[in-house]
């Protein structure tokens, strides 16, 4: 296996053109660049916040923030100033600021609310006194493909005020943070995983979490060793977790485990009757509970080298999301079917769903076949063309 903590040289260099443009746009060097993974989630969907299994992923795509705090006495030392390189219209930057004192849910809009976030509960559960600074951010975590770029860039964000700041906060303290911050200030009732994957994730590794706990275990992913790669295909259909369906599933899960008399699905055994339930509460809950064993399954067909095994535990996953969660959309299902009657060992939509992102485990030797089914399938249909690239898990988050 590869050095689990080894730098990637383009990283490298991005980081240093990444410093080299901060200068330019704030008159002065950075104190520093971090950087944070987007993730796949490889198995456990909609598990997280049911105090459930996941495995996830850190994705070779990441979020990269130059950042330098404002000196005491300097001007702008209430005020942070953010820019991106990342603007709408596909040239500039896109710059955001805020205003530390008396900084609220709601105040600060766009991609600015995700540092805003981070510094906001920082600031509320009296971890630290943030003061000024200034950000420049540039990720390569596709938005809007469910791989988690609004996560990356808390989780950045978090790193860095951690180092800057001298907070000595562990992983697992900054994924809770970072999830207050996402509930709370960006209005999204998002569960624990993807901030725990971008900080915790190791390089040819998943990362096996439980979501009550935070307990974790890295269950190594060789994917070259065994011939295969992990294919992901944005389907370019635009999703958003703070919109109603995501916190309706969320509602469907507590109401189910309350009537199962447990304090969440975690606790409900997985052979549980569940006639007692209304029909589509009995399919939201099956859908938890099975896809708790499938990971247990998963992380146990890893472990003995089973990385193909691993394949038709990602497809049963798909038909329970789409079924009996029915967080799916046709164009997810599309890419998955597409994928599978091309050579595919499974697929699946990965991540809250309702658009975004699929994932196919697939012999490298298949690749080409399944790019172009995947393609001809979104063409036939009189689709737009689907982005389709390879992943590897990579290391979690930390300063360049
Ligand atoms: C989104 C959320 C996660 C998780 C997944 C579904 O990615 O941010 O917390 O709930 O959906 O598994």
């Amino acid at each position: 296996m590869m050095d689990p903590q080894r730098t990637d040289p383009r990283e490298d260099a991005r980081a240093a053109d990444l410093a080299r443009r901060f200068t330019e746009v704030y008159g002065r060097a950075p104190d520093g660049v971090w950087r944070a993974p987007g993730r796949v989630n490889l198995l456990g969907e909609h598990t997280d916040y049911n105090d459930g299994f996941v495995l996830p992923f850190a994705l070779d795509r990441a979020a990269m923030v130059a950042v330098r705090l404002r000196r005491t006495g300097e001007p702008g030392q209430d005020t942070v100033e953010l820019a991106s390189t990342y603007a709408p219209d596909g040239k500039g930057l896109s710059c955001e600021r805020f205003s530390l004192p008396g900084l609220a849910a709601g105040d600060v809009g766009g991609w600015g609310a995700y540092p805003a976030g981070v510094v906001h509960v920082l600031d509320g559960t009296g971890e630290a006194a943030v003061p000024g600074f200034e950000m420049l951010l540039d990720s390569t975590v596709p938005v809007g493909a469910g791989l988690s770029s609004s996560h990356a860039v808390e989780v950045a964000t978090i790193v860095a005020l951690n180092d800057l700041l001298d907070l000595g906060l562990e992983p697992t303290a900054m994924a809770r943070l970072t999830q207050r911050a996402e509930n709370e200030f960006v209005g999204a009732p998002t569960g624990i995983m993807d901030q725990s994957a971008s900080l915790m994730g190791r390089a040819d590794g998943a990362l096996f979490l439980d979501c009550r706990t935070l307990e974790s275990r890295v269950v190594p992913l060789p994917l070259a060793e065994h011939g295969l790669i992990v294919l992901v295909i944005d389907t370019k259909v635009s999703h958003s977790h703070a919109d109603g369906g995501y916190a309706a599933r969320r509602a469907s899960c507590e109401r189910g485990a309350s009537a199962l008399g447990a304090v969440s699905l975690r606790d409900v055994p997985s052979g549980a009757d569940l006639t007692v339930l209304d029909e589509e509460t009995g399919r939201r809950v099956r859908h938890v509970l099975t896809e708790n064993a499938r990971v247990l399954e998963a992380v146990e067909r890893l472990g003995s080298g089973d990385l193909h095994g691993v394949g038709e535990l990602l497809s049963a996953s798909h038909a329970s999301l789409r079924d009996d969660y029915e967080v799916s959309c046709p164009e997810l299902d599309l890419a998955v079917e597409a994928a599978m009657g091309a050579g595919a060992l499974g697929a699946r939509m990965t991540g809250g769903g309702f658009g975004g992102a699929a994932i196919a485990l697939v012999p490298t030797a298949e690749e080409g076949r399944v790019r172009d089914a995947v393609q001809r399938g979104f063409a036939d249909s009189g689709l737009w063309a689907p982005e389709i690239f390879s992943v590897l898990p990579s290391t979690g988050a930390r300063r360049m």
